[in-house]
């Protein structure tokens, strides 16, 4: 490949150095430049053989760039990061050449840049082979994600990227089988969502599994509904809505139907890895009880946090699959303290500055002891930062405001109202009013305010509501 040229448009200048020492090694004429910008006046002022493109720039995009020398007739190879495959895909369907995702070898450097030199990015044999990467490559995605919400927002930013479509919408199976249940969709443009069925009937789209193939009906717009289907049985099915200005071709079908295969097993295995996580969540929940229940001072104290949280969350319109997330994480927070001794755990009088820095381990414990279980991301993280401060003046790392997880803010007011309400063996129990005082007093310092105002008005609501249970 002596004396061919390649133009390497990257905006980390270490990066598209190092392909330039190793391609020119190779015996390529290399240039690189780091914006969209200069690569523009470069491809005005010299002629290439081949471009290699950060898909994902500040200032003019990947995309931009590819569509101003789309029509130069240049093969371009696109760099993209693992886990936005489909930002490559996106590329390929806007006329670019081929893609490598991150990390790659330099090996695979090479053997891009001649294949698609050689071939000029024009063989149909190359199409096919890039499709079978495309597929493979977000296989790898798939397949690295075990929590379903994070897999199904996953897939449904993938489609959309690709297809930009009106509407998509993924209806997953119920436990019966009996129901397939909207789980998520996005909608797009002036499509609502109460647009959209809640549920089907098994019996009125069981016939799309029969031959596990992309249903295409075409009326106002092109409607595909494509089957998603597990190891053993159904798994549900995704629903798109494409205008028909936008032409969706046979090899797009195909790639919907293969893709909509991983899809399947993905959500199986997500659900699994679920079942997996709740049956660990709930051993150390009961181990959980049963050490609170031999301590008169502590008992139902993860069970009363995890009421209150939820109360709060609630309110606060949080969404259930946080909820669940909340509610679990109120349960596991404090777990780190079983490695705490009794002595300082349970000591009367103030702690040392030792005995302190001892107590400020337990959410980092807690961490240790969930993280190789398996839980989720959020959970870990909400029991991690249960003791910020909304004033930064919290640990473990002293976060602020709105950088403390949501979550972790209310658990944080359910925890200390729970603990104040409850007696310690060096205090008695506040009352209600002397909590909620507290709580007031310490909104804005170590308390979202926002949050202490919620929990106050339920608090004040449930009071109403005895009082007048008992006027009844
Ligand atoms: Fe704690």
């Amino acid at each position: 490949m002596d004396g061919k040229r390649v133009l390497i448009i990257d905006d980390e200048p270490q990066i598209a150095g190092l392909y330039r020492e190793f391609l020119a090694g190779e015996g390529y004429y290399v240039s690189s430049c780091n914006n969209g910008n200069e690569a523009m006046i470069q491809l005005e002022n010299e002629k290439f053989d081949i471009v290699l493109l950060d898909i994902q720039m500040p200032g003019i995009d990947g995309f931009t760039i590819l569509s101003r020398i789309r029509d130069k007739g240049i093969p371009v190879v696109i760099i993209t990061a693992f886990g936005t495959v489909e930002n490559a895909v996106r590329a390929l369907k806007s006329g670019a050449s081929d893609f490598l995702v991150k990390p790659f070898s330099l090996e695979d450097l090479s053997l891009a840049i001649k294949r698609n030199i050689e071939s000029n990015g024009a063989a149909s044999e190359i199409s096919r082979l890039k499709m079978i990467k495309t597929i493979l490559e977000l296989n790898r995605i798939i397949v690295s994600l075990t929590e379903l919400d994070l897999l199904l927002d996953k897939v449904l930013n993938i489609v959309n990227n690709i297809y930009q479509p009106e509407l998509i919408a993924m209806y997953i199976a119920g436990e019966e089988g009996e129901n397939f249940v909207l789980r998520k969709y996005i909608p797009i443009k002036n499509k609502l969502p109460e647009q959209l069925p809640v549920s089907f009937k098994y019996t009125q789209v069981g016939n799309i599994f029969n031959e596990r193939k992309v249903l295409v009906e075409k009326e106002k717009n092109c409607r595909l509904t494509i089957p998603l289907t597990g190891t053993k049985k159904e798994i549900g099915f995704m629903y798109i809505e494409i205008p028909l200005t936008k032409e969706i071709s046979e090899e797009e079908i195909k790639f919907l139907e293969i893709f909509a295969l991983q899809v399947g097993i993905g959500i199986e295995n997500a659900i699994l890895f679920d079942m997996v996580r709740n049956s660990y969540i709930n051993s150390i929940k009961s181990l959980i009880n049963s050490l609170e229940a031999k301590d008169s001072y502590t008992k139902g104290h993860s069970e009363q946090v995890a009421y209150y949280s939820l109360l709060i969350g609630k309110e606060m319109g949080i969404e259930s699959h946080n909820l669940e997330v909340l509610k679990n994480a109120s349960y596991l927070h404090d777990l780190g303290k079983l490695g705490i001794k009794d002595s300082i755990l349970l000591k009367p009088g103030p702690l040392d500055r030792d005995e302190m820095e001892v107590i400020r381990q337990h959410p980092s414990m807690t961490v240790k002891i969930l993280e190789p279980l398996g839980l989720k991301k959020d959970e870990i993280a909400v029991c991690f930062h249960h003791h910020e401060r909304f004033n930064g003046n919290g640990y473990p790392l002293g976060l602020k405001g709105d950088e403390i997880p949501l979550l972790a803010r209310i658990l944080a007011v359910a925890d200390a109202y729970s603990a104040m309400v409850s007696e310690r063996p060096y205090r008695n129990a506040m009352t209600e009013e002397e909590a909620i005082t507290e709580l007031k007093r310490h909104s804005d310092s170590q308390f979202d305010r926002s949050v202490v105002d919620t929990f106050i008005k339920i608090l004040k609501e449930n009071k109403k509501e005895v009082k007048e249970d008992e006027r009844n």
